[in-house]
């Protein structure tokens, strides 16, 4: 066969074993981010005319780039939500790459797109949705929630009469992308005033509720502080006035993989649309959100789109492409798939209650040791505390020391106006004597 680019096969193999490598030995927790003004002599130069060659860019990638990248992926790295990929999930990530699959459509993935929606159908089924659910793996749960907003928007406005100005509800502790996403539909945001533990309740919305409101979005897990709303008391007002229920799950829906955990999502049933993250918390490699609907075909309304060069797609079956803001795309999903076909929903969801009971050993342990504040938590797997006589430039110093020798990466965030240290675990080798002995450092 012709080839435009030939490459050698022994630095094939060298790539495939450095990555078997990797998979085996984990990430390096001393690694982290440089300066572009370190970058930029050693990367700067590799776009060549003539092209360096094979051997000097991956020596680039191994010595330069990958050490100058955070490890998220340790179970040392418990600051923003890290990720916890399965040795099974990362190296099928790698065949997958191989495979060159595009999954926009049935036509062109056919095998893997019903794969991945045996994933997504398993999230549905844990949210006790029936056979009109259905979805599609975005890149991440900003999109993801970007995604079912305006499939919210399209199914409200079909309803009747549209606002001067739509709105969305939702809780003061919303994620980012909430306030992102409006403002790239340009709708207002009503924000519901959260209680002490960030949790907002039916009843508190409905105190904010305005006519224009056409979608509440109800956390399953606050990012800063872990907190689940009143799913139920959310879903008796969505249901009163005909509004879309999303639950943004992007860090904490994974937990309803865990039995003893599942019943703090209850009313997730009557939701419209639902998002959590492969990424974080279900043992997947980046980038992957999974996006379901309780009624796919109110997606495919909002998001379908047509083109004289897409008639001849098949639309008798399932085209990823209509469920969101995308049309070429990767199969993303499949190495969620892989990792839960080969382990099992069981296995699953084990290493969640795993990480849970790490969270709340962490969170008994800070409780116990004198120095320490415990603020919050566990709440899933977020634990909130502060050092009792630490300033907020020491605690700044202590988490940079700790980051950089690999101990232990764990930020400040700010919690009811106060500077304190947080700490959310995803990774079932995270090992909680390990993180106290650490935190006995602050005291
Ligand atoms: C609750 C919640 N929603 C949405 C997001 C955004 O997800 P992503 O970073 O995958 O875009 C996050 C990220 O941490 C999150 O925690």
């Amino acid at each position: 066969m012709k080839n435009v680019f030939p490459f050698s096969s022994s630095l094939m193999t060298d790539i495939l074993a450095w990555t078997r490598n990797r998979i085996l030995g984990g990430q390096d927790p001393t690694h982290g981010a440089q300066s572009f003004a370190a970058l930029e002599p050693v990367l700067g130069g590799s776009i060549t005319a003539e092209g360096i060659g094979g051997a000097a860019a991956f020596d680039l990638f191994k010595d330069v780039i990958v050490p100058s990248t955070r490890p998220f992926g340790h179970p040392t790295s418990l600051s923003y939500v890290a990720s916890a990929p399965s040795q099974a999930a990362l190296s099928f990530d790698a065949a997958l790459g191989a495979a060159g699959i595009f999954a926009g459509n049935w036509d062109g993935g056919a095998g893997a797109i019903h794969a991945e929606n045996q994933a997504l159908s398993w999230l549905a089924d844990l949210a006790g949705w029936g056979d009109t659910a259905g979805g599609v793996f975005v890149a991440g749960g900003t999109l993801g929630n970007l995604c079912a907003l305006h499939a919210a928007r399209d199914w409200k406005s079909r309803q009747g009469p549209r606002p001067q100005r739509w709105a969305v509800l939702c809780s003061g502790e919303a994620h980012s992308s909430i306030r992102a996403a409006a403002s790239v539909m340009d709708v207002d945001v009503i924000e519901v005033t959260p209680d002490e533990t960030g949790r907002i309740s039916g009843q508190a919305a409905r105190d904010v509720w305005q006519p224009n409101v056409f979608a509440i979005v109800a956390n399953a897990g606050a990012t800063n502080c872990g907190a689940v709303d009143d799913i139920s008391g959310l879903a008796d007002l969505a249901e009163e006035h005909d509004l879309w229920l999303h639950i943004d799950g992007a860090y904490g829906l994974a937990a309803i993989a865990d039995p003893q955990t599942r019943p703090v999502f209850a009313g997730i049933d009557r939701a419209h649309s639902l998002i959590v993250d492969p990424h974080k918390w279900l043992f997947a490699p980046y980038d992957s959100c999974a996006l379901v609907y309780r009624n796919a075909a109110d997606a495919a309304n909002a998001h379908g789109q047509s083109a004289v060069y897409l008639d001849a797609v098949d639309k008798t079956h399932w085209n990823p492409s209509d469920y969101a803001l995308h049309l070429t795309r990767r199969a993303r999903g499949l190495p969620f798939w892989y990792s839960l076909a080969t382990h099992g929903t069981t296995a699953y969801g084990e290493a969640i209650a795993t990480t849970i009971a790490t969270a709340q050993k962490i969170a008994d342990g800070i409780d116990q040791m004198e120095g320490l504040e415990l603020l919050l938590g566990p709440q899933l797997s977020v634990v909130l505390f502060r050092p009792k006589d630490m300033s907020e430039q020491m605690m700044e110093e202590w988490a940079e020391e700790n980051r950089r020798s690999g101990a232990l990466l764990c930020l400040p965030t700010t919690w009811h106006g106060q500077k304190v240290f947080r700490l959310c675990i995803v990774n079932p080798d995270t090992d909680a004597k390990d993180v106290l002995e650490t935190l006995k450092t602050l005291t």
